[in-house]
């Protein structure tokens, strides 16, 4: 039998950030940034309150995922260390799931924007998915905006999403992006 080794996940530059993998130094800045309600409630995984102990445990997990299916990378400004994650999840058939955050300090100053367009030209280059998904909560437009500038379309398809800071469901508009 031929087993194929796990590749790592990718370093990808930016003007003004850099996207590389998850270390156990991002622990702290990760507490301090994703503690914080407005960014947990946007999401459907992040737990309010987040601990760090729970950064510690989200970094190991990432670290055990096989790049080929499943890649969190730190998103790193060039001055200000870690901001944020971005990451692309298992999702049914070919295609992965994109999901990030950034800290609340960094909102608004284009930051995602950049990351998202760098990781989808990535994914398309170098990881080679021609399909791509993602969804946003209906109150959380600006994460619309994000992926329609990263050139992901609406599906028409609206979910009720889980949130785990709002323990409760969200309505959620699904996007797709095709390479
Ligand atoms: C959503 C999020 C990632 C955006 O990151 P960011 O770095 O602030 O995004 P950018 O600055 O690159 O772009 C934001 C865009 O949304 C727009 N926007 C902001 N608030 C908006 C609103 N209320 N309505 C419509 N558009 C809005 C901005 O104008 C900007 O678009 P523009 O460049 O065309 O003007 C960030 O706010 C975040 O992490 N939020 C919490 C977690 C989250 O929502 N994750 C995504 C889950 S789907």
């Amino acid at each position: 039998m031929t087993t194929v080794a796990a590749i790592a996940p990718p370093t990808l530059e930016t003007p003004r950030l850099v996207l590389r993998p998850l270390n156990a130094d991002d622990a702290a800045p990760m507490t301090d940034l994703a503690d914080d309600r407005e960014v947990a409630r946007m999401t459907t995984s992040i737990p309010h309150p987040f601990s760090q102990a729970m950064a510690d445990a989200f970094i190991a997990r990432m670290a055990r995922r096989d790049a080929r299916h499943e890649i969190a990378l730190a998103v790193e400004h060039r001055r200000e260390g870690f901001i944020g994650v971005l990451g692309f999840h298992p999702n049914e058939g070919p295609s992965s799931e994109l999901g990030y955050w950034i800290g609340r300090p960094y909102w608004g100053q284009g930051y995602m924007t950049e990351a998202v367009l760098a990781a989808v030209d990535w994914a398309r280059a170098g990881w080679k998915k021609r399909l791509l998904v993602s969804g946003h909560f209906a109150d959380n437009p600006a994460s619309g905006q994000v992926l329609c500038k990263a050139g992901f379309l609406y599906t028409g398809e609206v979910r009720e999403r889980f949130s785990v800071a709002r323990d409760a469901p969200a309505t959620t508009r699904m996007m797709v992006w095709l390479g």
